[in-house]
């Protein structure tokens, strides 16, 4: 069986899979029922000066009956006590002293701060520290989390306090809520981060209620933006992850991927993409610990399936093949095909391709059902039919080889000999139906 061990910024963990710092971590006991899981890291719930929640903090979307696709939080850090929080680190630490514990921070900005509590959770055994520069309500007001993270120059000044005060490896983690991810990773490395995890939350207002009008969720007669997390934002995480291990600027900077992982699918393409860990807090929340049991599972049977002998080899194997729109292949070409036995005849990929794509579907209504074909010349292969289709399979896109060759738009002069450019369809054609 594949070796799940991973090892990153000097931390040494049995798997890469570690929860992170949000309510499934709040408690010793948590984490110790976490480990029990399978869980090979936690990141402690976000200790600093113990606050006050609102009740009412969690708001959800659903969709077509997936409960929380997306999970927003108005949750400020830990309000327990620092003492109590540092026994339970040390009780934990003792008691799976293989595991890995890192211990997130918050506090103000200034360097004593920093300096007090770092050296007091090293003493009671955190193997690592994070930062959270990322929560984006609340204590962003009180000039913390989300407010250092936005601003680089901060990012990398407190940095530079926390790493001259530890001893232990220092992970920033970085809020979304920013243009360019990259500015606040470099930032962290500058200040000699040791690692950097993401993402924090999204700033969000899930809903609003319209009876009472109050957006959700209800604190009282009011409400306040949140942040979003869970299966909604993976795509968003991914491709932050995906820009800083592509970064020449922050090469080599080890990555603890965060954002809507619920499976081993999920994890593995957060590895792929250049993370060595992956931390996981809405799907925890949702299902609860004993989720890592299929994602262990799973991700053995995947590395042994591809003949590899450690989930080391699977990292940033896709790094590469995010390029730029640029040195895309124009010359590729895909044509949908519809599976006449699977269709169930509804229609609905005609009419979205009729209305919402490219005219590149033929239909006809016969009995109660509408039969469907591709219109082979207006088809773009944009995928939109297969997107669509409710039968799995039904609609597959294929390739078409004409001899054309490999061009990039970069290589495009616009002046190319014929069957140099394979042919675009021509919009505005008369389709049946
Ligand atoms: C209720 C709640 C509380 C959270 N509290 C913290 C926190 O104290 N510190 C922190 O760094 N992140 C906190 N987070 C953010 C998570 O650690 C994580 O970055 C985010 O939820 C994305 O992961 P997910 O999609 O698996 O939930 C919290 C998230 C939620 C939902």
């Amino acid at each position: 069986m594949a070796d799940l061990s991973v090892n990153i910024a000097g931390i040494d963990s049995p798997n890469p899979f570690w929860l992170a710092s949000a309510p499934p971590t709040n408690t010793g006991d948590q984490i110790a029922r976490a480990f029990d899981a399978g869980w090979g890291g936690a990141v402690w719930k976000t200790l600093g000066e113990p606050i006050e929640n609102t009740y009412s903090r969690y708001s959800s979307v659903d969709i077509n009956g997936q409960r929380m696709m997306g999970l927003n939080n108005i949750e400020l850090i830990t309000d327990r006590t620092l003492e109590d929080n540092l026994i339970e680190i040390a009780e934990v630490k003792r008691r799976y002293p293989d595991n890995a514990v890192i211990v997130s921070l918050m506090v103000e900005s200034n360097p004593e701060a920093w300096d007090t509590i770092i050296k007091q959770v090293e003493q009671a055994g955190a193997d690592g520290i994070e930062l959270n520069f990322g929560c984006p309500h609340g204590m962003s007001e009180r000039g913390m989390g989300a407010a250092v993270g936005q601003v680089p120059e901060y990012t990398c000044d407190i940095t530079t306090w926390a790493v001259s005060s530890a001893t232990v490896p220092v992970f920033v983690k970085l809020t979304p809520n920013i243009t360019d991810i990259r500015a606040a990773s470099r930032a962290a490395l500058k200040g000699g981060a040791d690692a950097v995890s993401l993402i924090n939350t999204i700033n969000s207002i899930t809903g609003v209620d319209l009876d009472t009008m109050v957006p959700r969720p209800v604190v009282g007669d009011k409400s306040s933006h949140g942040g979003y997390c869970g299966p909604a934002v993976k795509p968003i995480a991914l491709h932050m992850v995906s820009q800083i291990a592509a970064d020449p600027e922050t090469d080599g900077l080890p990555i603890s991927g965060i954002g809507g992982i619920a499976t081993w699918q999920d994890a593995a393409e957060y590895i792929l993409l250049g993370a060595t860990t992956v931390q996981v807090c809405t799907a925890v929340m949702h299902y609860g610990y004993r989720i890592v049991e299929g994602m262990i599972e799973g991700l053995s049977n995947y590395l042994d399936s591809k003949g590899m002998a450690s989930v080391n080899e699977l990292r940033g194997l896709s790094v590469g093949k995010v390029t730029d729109w640029a040195h895309l292949d124009i010359n590729y070409v895909i044509k949908a095909n519809i599976d006449q036995d699977k269709c169930i005849g509804c229609g609905l990929c005609y009419i979205s391709c009729q209305d919402g794509a490219h005219q590149a579907i033929g239909a006809e209504r016969s009995g109660d059902r509408t039969r469907v074909w591709i219109i082979e010349d207006a088809c773009v292969g944009c995928n939109l039919c297969s997107l669509v289709c409710p039968v799995q399979g039904c609609i597959t896109m294929q390739e078409r080889d004409y001899g054309q060759t490999h061009m990039t738009w970069v290589e495009y002069t616009g002046d190319e000999p014929p069957g140099e450019l394979y042919p675009r369809p021509k919009h505005g054609l008369t389709i049946g139906g």
